[in-house]
Order: C-alpha cells, then sequence, then structure tokens
C-alpha cells in the first residue's frame, strides 16, 4: 500500500509519497517526525541544505534501522553552492550530515545563480554513483528544456509548488514530452491548508469516500501520476497522508477539484524578476 512508486528516466524508482522536512525548525521534533514517518511505511525522506533538517533525518534513519536500500533521500543544494567545485563540496557535506554515502536524488533547489556549473558538478556526482539522480526545483519548463539541451544528463525529477490552487497545469506537457517526473512540493496547500479544505469539492469528495480533506487533495495529484511529499509533525495526520492507495476519485469528483485551480504559484515564483531580485538577499541556513 505504502510503496508505490513511479520510474524515474534512471530506471530507479521513487515512491509516490515521501516526507518533507521544511519548516520542522526543532532537531529533535525533526527526528521525532521522521521517525513516525518511516514507522508509517514512508520510504522517501525530502530535506535540503537550506532547511537545517539534514541531520536529524541522519539521525531517524540510523534509529529506526530500515535498510539503506529501502530508502529514498532526496536532498537540495542551495544556491551560495552554485559554484563549479563548491556544488561538489557542499553535497560531500550533505552526506556527511546525513551519514549517508549516497543520495538517491540531489536537486538544484532554486534557478538562481550558476545554476550551470552547480549541474556540472552533479553531473560529475551522477556518474560516479554518489548520486544516484540528479533533478531540479522551482523551475519553470522554459528554464528547465534550456538546462536539458545544453548539458548531457537530464534532470530526473522537478519538484515544483502543486496543490488544488496550483495544479501546473501548463508546466505538465512539456515534463512529460521531456521525461522528468514531477513531484509536487507543498501538496497540501501549506499556509493555505484551511482554505483549501472548506472547498466544498474537497469536502464532497471526502465524504464520499470516508476520506479525509488531506488525503482528498493528496489522492487527487497521486492519481494524475504526480508524487507528493506532505509534511506533518502530528502522527495521525502522518500516518493520514500516505493511506491513500484504497480508494479512487470519480472523473465528476476530478474535474470538480480541477475546477479549483488558479495557476497561480505562492511560493514557487523563480520566473517573476521581483522574486529573482529578493533572492539577493535570502539567507542561508545550513551549507
Ligand atoms: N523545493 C522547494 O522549494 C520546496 C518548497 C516548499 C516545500 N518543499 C518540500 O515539500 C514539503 C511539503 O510542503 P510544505 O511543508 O511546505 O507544505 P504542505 O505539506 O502542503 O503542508 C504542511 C502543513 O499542513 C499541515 N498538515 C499536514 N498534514 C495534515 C493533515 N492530514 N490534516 C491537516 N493538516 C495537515 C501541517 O501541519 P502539522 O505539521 O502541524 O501537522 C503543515 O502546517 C516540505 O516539507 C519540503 O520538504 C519544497
Amino acid at each position: 500500500m505504502t510503496h508505490k512508486t513511479l520510474t524515474l528516466n534512471t530506471g530507479a524508482a521513487m515512491p509516490l509519497v515521501g516526507f518533507g522536512t521544511y519548516q520542522v525548525t526543532d532537531p529533535a521534533e525533526c527526528e521525532r517526525a521522521v521517525s513516525a514517518a518511516l514507522e508509517a511505511g514512508y520510504r522517501l525522506l525530502d530535506t535540503a541544505q537550506n532547511y537545517g533538517t539534514e541531520t536529524p533525518v541522519g539521525k531517524a534513519v540510523r534509529a529506526v534501522g530500515v535498510p539503506r536500500e529501502e530508502l529514498f533521500i532526496t536532498s537540495k543544494v542551495w544556491f551560495r553552492n552554485h559554484k563549479e567545485g563548491e556544488c561538489r563540496a557542499s553535497v560531500l557535506r550533505s552526506l556527511e550530515r546525513l551519514g549517508l554515502d549516497y543520495l538517491d536524488l540531489m536537486l538544484i533547489h532554486w534557478p538562481f545563480g550558476d545554476v550551470y556549473a552547480a549541474w556540472r558538478d552533479l553531473e560529475a556526482l551522477y556518474r560516479e554513483g554518489v548520486l544516484r539522480a540528479i533533478g531540479v526545483s522551482n523551475f519553470s519548463p522554459d528554464r528547465l528544456i534550456d538546462l536539458i539541451n545544453f548539458n548531457e544528463v537530464a534532470p530526473a525529477v522537478n519538484q515544483i509548488e502543486t496543490h488544488l490552487y496550483c495544479q501546473q497545469r501548463a508546466a505538465r506537457p512539456w515534463l512529460q514530452k521531456y521525461g522528468v517526473a514531477q513531484q509536487a512540493y507543498a501538496p497540501l496547500g501549506q499556509s493555505r491548508i484551511n482554505e483549501m479544505f472548506a472547498q466544498p469539492a474537497v469536502q464532497a469528495a471526502a465524504a464520499a469516500h470516508g476520506k479525509t480533506p488531506a488525503q482528498v487533495a493528496l489522492r487527487f495529484l497521486v492519481q494524475q501520476g504526480i508524487a507528493v511529499i506532505p509534511k506533518s509533525t502530528h502522527e495521525a495526520r502522518i500516518r493520514e497522508n500516505i493511506d491513500i492507495f484504497d480508494f479512487a476519485l470519480t472523473e465528476d469528483e476530478m474535474a470538480a477539484l480541477q475546477a479549483l485551480d488558479t495557476a497561480d504559484p505562492m511560493i514557487g515564483t523563480a520566473d517573476r524578476p521581483a522574486r529573482v531580485e529578493s533572492s539577493k538577499s535570502w539567507t542561508s541556513r545550513e551549507l
């Protein structure tokens, strides 16, 4: 039930449901939440250099003792490390914090700075087997295609903001055309979660299937082949968010949920000048 996967362009299987760790700033709480997620059956863990969660994720992995080959661990390079050589060094530091000797997936977190220099480092680490797959995050289709056109290894994944209010329907055909898997971040709508869950279409589908609004929101994505990485620090919700493979939304329910799309991201706005401008002053946590 919990290990449904999609196949990446590397041939590797990536779990459709993973566990997010953004904003779990207390390391002890993060370790507890990740341990609960592993106990609940999650096998994909999502961390990033800039979340400050690589160390507690590594501790939880060791504490729970799931065999390494059953896990799929993703991290992300922060854009301050987008320099040739420095990207590689930062990946090695990530591995050290995680206590791992390889990562299943390393992403370019944001398309800022010298992305191409960083990508060449990731390509080399991929060829060496230190990174089993490499990918990007927050890339609009134009940036993604350019990266593919002028490099040797195509990204396996684009992790982008995707939820009921921002369904990425314009980006999807491009991702499919280039064989790049879509992984939804903020799949529960993050700060807009309560407003989203109160939508009549969500409430109706939840009532019809005896499921929660969260399960409907996640099922809506997974049913379209989109991977999801919900975050929670509450055990009951952690279990709830992976329990989405025993029901299917009907065509009418899917259509009603599709109608909630505003195509307006709240976080993944790297294609907007003001966002790119502001990146210069973004602070960095753990590099
Ligand atoms: N690549 C990027 O730039 C990027 C950006 C953002 C996020 N991400 C990744 O994507 C992951 C998920 O995104 P996110 O954490 O921003 O947002 P999210 O998963 O959409 O939403 C998290 C919020 O939903 C609540 N929640 C979780 N399960 C629930 C449930 N069953 N019922 C009711 N409320 C529930 C959580 O509260 P509690 O914790 O209190 O339960 C938390 O407030 C992140 O953790 C991170 O790994 C990546």
